[in-house]
């Protein structure tokens, strides 16, 4: 299955999309997991993206288009893959048609979630510095303070979930973002889910979803 997330930040993307990934065998393709390990790195593609990442705003186009191009031609998702934070704007979602050609996205999983519940999600957020697991210090604290139940990693708080970064973030999604909601309604294959439920609940509904895909 060849899989979009979509929602705003802090919606749960990345949460539900390791889940996806492992019930489905798909790699999850993070764009923000992918330019984060480039500024990490200091790579050329690191360098132009930092300073968007800071202030809450959006790499380019032509960027983002080129980078996922590349991707999902990779052996590894042959059988699918879900796309996480891709596309974010109308021409990145034209641009990915564009490079799939015959193949079609199956389906478009909108994940939705107030502002109020985002930046209480985003400002209380957690992530292990070695294997990515995600956290959150009041809805799914780690056992030991500051490291991951799963690798024993550090935990950190990302630069941009610092309360402007995240209200301009917001902002942006709602001007370039938001209007990829009727777009992919439009081409019927949009699934809306409320995403203010808890993790195990968002889970289940995805679940219920992908099943019925899996059983066609
Ligand atoms: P990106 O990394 O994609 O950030 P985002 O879209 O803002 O999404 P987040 O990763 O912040 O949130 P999420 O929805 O994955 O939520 P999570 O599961 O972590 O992008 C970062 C930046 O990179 C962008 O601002 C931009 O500059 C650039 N970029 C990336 N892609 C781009 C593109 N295509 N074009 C241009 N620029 C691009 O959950 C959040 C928290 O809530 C966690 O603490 C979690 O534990 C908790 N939580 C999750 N679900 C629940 C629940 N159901 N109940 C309670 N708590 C929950």
């Amino acid at each position: 299955m060849r899989i979009i997330l979509l929602g705003p930040p802090g919606a749960g993307k990345g949460t539900q999309a390791k889940f996806i990934a492992q019930k489905l065998a798909i790699p999850q393709i993070s764009t923000g997991d992918i330019l984060r390990e480039n500024v990490k790195n200091n790579t050329e593609l690191g360098k132009k993206a930092k300073e968007f990442i800071n202030k809450g705003t959006l790499v380019p186009d032509t960027i983002m288009i080129e980078l996922v191009k590349n991707r999902v031609k990779e052996e590894d998702c042959k059988n699918g893959y879900i796309l996480d934070g891709f596309p974010r704007t109308i021409a990145q979602a034209e641009g990915l048609e564009k490079a799939l050609g015959e193949e079609k996205i199956d389906a478009v999983l909108f994940v939705n979630v107030s502002d109020v519940v985002i930046i209480e999600r985003l400002s209380l957020r957690r992530i292990c510095k070695n294997c990515g697991a995600i956290y959150h210090l009041k809805y799914n604290p780690p056992q030991k303070d500051g490291e991951c139940d799963k690798c024993g990693g550090e935990l950190y708080q990302r630069d941009d979930d610092k309360e402007e970064t995240i209200k301009n973030r917001l902002k942006v999604y709602r001007e370039q973002t938001e209007p990829l909601v009727d777009y992919y309604r439009k081409k019927d294959i949009l699934f809306e889910i409320d995403g203010e439920k808890s993790v195990e609940e968002v889970n289940k509904e995805i679940s219920e979803i992908l099943n019925k895909f899996l059983q066609n």
